[in-house]
């Protein structure tokens, strides 16, 4: 039978080299605080329970946290002051039920590129090989501030040394430790149980806990992984954003693996989560933010700024179109220059063109607006086509009120909606028409606004204005 597997994360630090007030934890990659990689990931390996080490913004960590897994997945521990990672590690293993008999996996918050496939082979090889406590290793060129593997004469795990506690034989080994560890929770108790903090930075390191376990017997081994880069924590703005365009790029490659044109890959940003359908095209300075799903032969011209929108098959969204949760139906054409706010649902077959802001709106199959209009929390049938210049005046500075149009409907240009209104269906609204109330089916709705005309009265108010020139008018 599998053992159990429990995780804790360490996330209580403060992460000094960002320079920002926000812990480091928080900061985001590819779309999401780190720490919400590192708790899907080990809710993907099912470690359970998975208890987070919260400390330094201790409700903004618990909050991302929580969301890399499901509601209830993760349970939180408080290290009340930051006195080190094995200090930290032992708040975490006091969460953790006194009856939990399996192994226990610990890992920083800040490693955010690990994979579960990673800690699927590491823990398979902990219980093979016979060690009690296993931790992951990788060989650097330059090791920097990471904490040095020190092996003795037969090539056993002796122990770790931190950077700034190494002597200049220690400081040129290349195998450092990830910070990823693997052993029973009673071992755990135990090891944790006797460690000191009697070191450079008078922390308790969690790192001791290996020479610890060798000297009581236990046998602790390195497991050896391969890619260094998915060890890579990080500690600065530089390797945040480094890391960023390796993600970047490995999802702008399976993408066009998959069968999708990228006009310039390098300004392409899109998010793990996103899928596009093969045959898009992607243009120029483009992201694709959250769960954006792109169906098949979609043309995006250049900069957009999608998220969380789904676009039917073949639309075409020209330059500089923005949406966010929205829903984008099939064979439409968006844009130049238009603006999608949440709740905007196109049926298909629609043309929503330049200057339009739509918001929480719905428009049936084929209707339009092409320019110039503002349409928010309105309900519009099909085939309706709404002119230029036309508003919902949908906010009356207390309350958002609703705007309905029937199908077939032809709305003329610089029309004002004053909501709550109902026009029915097969109206004709004459240009410059101010509706206040509901219209019925079929009929011709506009406002009495007669013109007026006095005959040679320009003539006049220039001679009132003698010898002078009007700004409008050019010198001949
Ligand atoms: C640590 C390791 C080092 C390893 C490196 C890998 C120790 C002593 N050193 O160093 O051997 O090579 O990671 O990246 O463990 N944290 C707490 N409470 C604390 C201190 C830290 O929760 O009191 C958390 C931090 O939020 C962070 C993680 O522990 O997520 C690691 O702490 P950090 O300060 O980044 O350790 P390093 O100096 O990088
Ligand atoms: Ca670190």
């Amino acid at each position: 039978m599998e053992r159990d597997l429990s995780a804790i994360v360490l996330a209580a630090g403060k992460g000094t080299r960002m320079r920002s007030r926000r812990a480091k934890v928080l900061h985001e990659l590819g779309g999401a605080p780190m720490i919400a990689r590192v708790t899907r990931t080990l809710t993907a390996l099912g470690a359970r329970p998975l208890i987070v080490v919260v400390g330094h913004q201790a409700e903004e960590v618990a909050f991302a946290a929580g969301r890399g897994c499901a509601s209830g997945g993760v349970a939180f521990a408080h290290q009340a002051r930051q006195l080190g990672t094995g200090d930290a590690a032992r708040a975490g293993l006091a969460e953790l039920d006194a009856s939990f008999a399996g192994d226990v996996l610990i890992s920083y918050g800040d490693l955010p590129m690990l994979t579960a496939a990673t800690l699927r082979s590491f823990i398979a090889h902990h219980r093979s090989s016979g060690a009690q406590l296993s931790f992951i290793s990788v060989e650097l060129d330059d090791a920097v501030a990471y904490g040095r593997v020190v092996r003795d004469a037969s090539g056993a795990v002796a122990g770790i040394v931190e950077a700034r506690d190494a002597d200049a034989t220690q400081c040129g080994i290349k195998e450092i430790n990830t910070g990823v560890y693997v052993a029973e929770a009673a071992l755990l108790r135990d090891v944790l149980g006797e460690l000191k903090n009697e070191n450079s930075q008078g922390e308790f390191y969690l790192t001791d806990i290996v020479a610890i376990a060798r000297r009581r017997g236990a046998r602790a081994d390195a497991y050896r992984a391969r890619d260094a880069a998915e060890f890579a924590g990080v500690n600065s703005h530089e390797e945040l954003a480094a890391m960023e365009a390796n993600i970047r790029d490995a999802v702008n490659r399976r993408l066009m693996d998959a069968g999708v044109k990228m006009v310039d890959p390098a300004t392409a940003y899109i998010s793990e989560d996103a899928e596009i359908a093969s045959d898009c095209v992607i243009g120029p300075n483009v992201q694709i933010l959250g769960r954006c799903r792109i169906g098949e032969g979609v043309v995006i011209d250049g900069t957009a700024w999608l998220k969380d929108v789904a676009v039917g098959p073949r639309c075409h969204l020209r330059l500089g179109v923005r949406a966010e949760e929205c829903t984008i139906g099939e064979e439409s054409e968006i844009g130049p220059f238009a603006n999608l706010r949440t709740g905007t649902e196109l049926e298909g077959r629609n043309r929503i063109g330049n200057f339009v802001e739509t918001k929480n709106t719905k428009l049936g199959r084929g209707s339009k607006a092409s320019h110039l209009s503002y349409l928010g929390d309105a309900v519009i049938g099909r085939d309706t086509n709404v002119g230029c210049g036309v508003i919902t005046v949908n906010y009356d500075g207390y309350d958002k009120h609703q705007t309905q149009i029937g199908d077939r409907c032809m709305v003329g240009c610089d029309t004002q909606l004053v909501a709550p209104v109902k026009v029915g269906s097969d109206v004709y609204v004459g240009s410059g028409t101010t509706i206040v109330r509901d219209v019925e089916d079929g009929a011709l709705v506009m406002s009495q606004h007669p013109q007026r005309q006095k005959a040679g009265w320009m003539a006049r108010f220039h001679q009132r204005h003698a010898g002078r020139r009007p700004w409008w008018v050019q010198k001949s």
